[in-house]
C-alpha cells in the first residue's frame, strides 16, 4: 500500500474504545439534528440554518464544507486542510477532529489513490503504443487528482480535457494546472456527462477519469454512461471510478453534513455496473479506510 496513504483515527481517538464513542458521539449528533428539521418542519419552519453546535455551529470550516456539500467545493477544502498543531480553542478542537473522521480521510485516500493510478494508466497507454497520452476527467471538479498523477510524467501526456457542469470549477482546475506548469495541456468544457460523446468523439481519450460522479447515479444511468465510455476506449486504454460503500458515518454524513442523495454501493454492486457496461478487464479495490471502493477497468 502507498505510504502516502493515510488511515489514522484523530488524535486522542485512537483506541477501540474511543473509535466506539466517537461513533457514538456522531449518530447521537445526527439523531438530534433528525429531530431539531422534523420538529421545525411540523411547525412550518424552514431547515435549520445550523445544524449543530458541535459541527457547523462553532467551526468555520465544518460550516463551509456543510454549505458546499456534494460539491467540488467541499471536497477541495477537505483535500487540502492541515490539522492544527497546537488547537487554541472549541473552533480549531472541532476542525481537527473532523479532519480525522473516516470519511475526510477517506476522500484524501481515494485522491491520492487515483493519482497513482492516472499515473500507472498513463504508462499503460504507453506500453500499449500510445505515446502521447490524452485523458478525460468527467465531473472533473478540481481534477487535483489528476493533475497529482500526470505530475511524475508529464512528457508522456498530450492533452487532458476537463468536463464538468459547472463553469466555475473548470476555471479553478485550470488555474490549479497553470500554477503546477501543466497549464497549457489543460482545455475544459461546461456539459452534462450525458453529453460525454459529442465532446469525447473529437478527443479520443486513452484514458477516462471519473470520480465523484457515480454516487449520484441510479444503476441504468450508470450503465449506459460507462458503456459510451467503453465503446470509445482503445485497446490499452483505461476508466478510473470509484463509488462510496455503506458505512458507520453515512447517517452523520447525511443529515449533520447535508451531505445526502448518495447511493451506498458494495463492490459486488460496482462490478456489476461495470460488466453490464461491457468490461471484462476490472480490477477494484478499497481505500484503507473500506469507504471508497476503487475501480480500473482496462480497455482490451
Ligand atoms: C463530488 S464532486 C467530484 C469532483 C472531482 N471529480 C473529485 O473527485 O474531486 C462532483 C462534481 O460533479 C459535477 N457534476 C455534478 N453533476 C454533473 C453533471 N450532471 N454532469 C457533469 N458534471 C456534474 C459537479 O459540478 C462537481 O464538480
Amino acid at each position: 500500500m502507498s505510504k502516502t496513504v493515510a488511515s489514522q483515527f484523530p488524535e486522542g481517538l485512537e483506541s477501540q474504545f474511543h473509535r466506539v464513542w466517537w461513533f457514538v458521539a456522531l449518530d447521537l449528533i445526527a439523531f438530534w439534528v433528525v429531530c431539531k428539521k422534523k420538529i421545525r418542519k411540523f411547525f412550518g419552519l424552514k431547515a435549520p440554518k445550523v445544524n449543530s453546535m458541535l459541527y457547523d455551529g462553532l467551526s468555520k470550516y465544518c460550516r463551509d464544507v456543510k454549505d458546499t456539500a456534494t460539491s467540488w467545493r467541499a471536497l477541495d477544502i477537505v483535500y487540502n486542510m492541515k490539522p492544527f498543531a497546537k488547537p487554541q480553542n472549541m473552533s480549531e478542537r472541532l476542525y481537527n477532529l473532523y479532519y480525522g473522521m473516516e470519511n475526510a480521510q477517506a476522500v484524501r485516500n481515494r485522491r491520492k489513490i487515483i493519482a497513482a493510478e492516472i499515473t500507472d494508466a498513463i504508462k499503460r497507454a504507453g506500453a500499449a503504443g500510445h505515446s502521447k497520452v490524452r485523458i478525460m476527467s468527467v465531473a472533473a471538479g478540481s481534477a487535483q487528482s489528476v493533475m497529482e498523477g500526470i505530475g511524475s510524467v508529464p512528457e508522456n501526456v498530450d492533452k487532458v480535457l476537463l468536463l464538468d457542469i459547472d463553469p466555475k470549477a473548470i476555471e479553478h482546475a485550470k488555474n490549479l494546472a497553470v500554477e503546477s506548469g501543466i497549464g497549457a495541456k489543460f482545455d475544459g468544457v461546461a456539459a452534462h456527462f450525458k453529453e460525454y460523446s459529442n465532446h469525447a468523439e473529437p478527443f479520443r481519450p486513452h484514458v477516462v477519469e471519473v470520480a465523484g460522479l457515480l454516487d449520484y447515479l441510479p444503476e441504468n444511468v450508470a450503465v449506459e454512461f460507462f458503456r459510451n465510455i467503453k465503446k470509445r476506449l482503445p485497446r490499452g486504454g483505461t476508466l478510473l471510478t470509484c463509488n462510496i460503500a455503506p458505512n458507520k458515518e453515512q447517517y452523520f454524513l447525511k443529515h449533520v453534513i447535508n451531505w445526502g442523495r448518495m447511493i451506498y454501493r458494495e463492490e459486488s454492486e460496482l462490478r456489476g455496473i461495470l460488466e453490464q457496461a461491457g468490461f471484462s478487464d476490472i480490477r477494484i479495490f478499497p481505500e484503507p479506510l473500506q469507504i471508497h471502493q476503487i475501480a480500473v477497468c482496462t480497455a482490451e
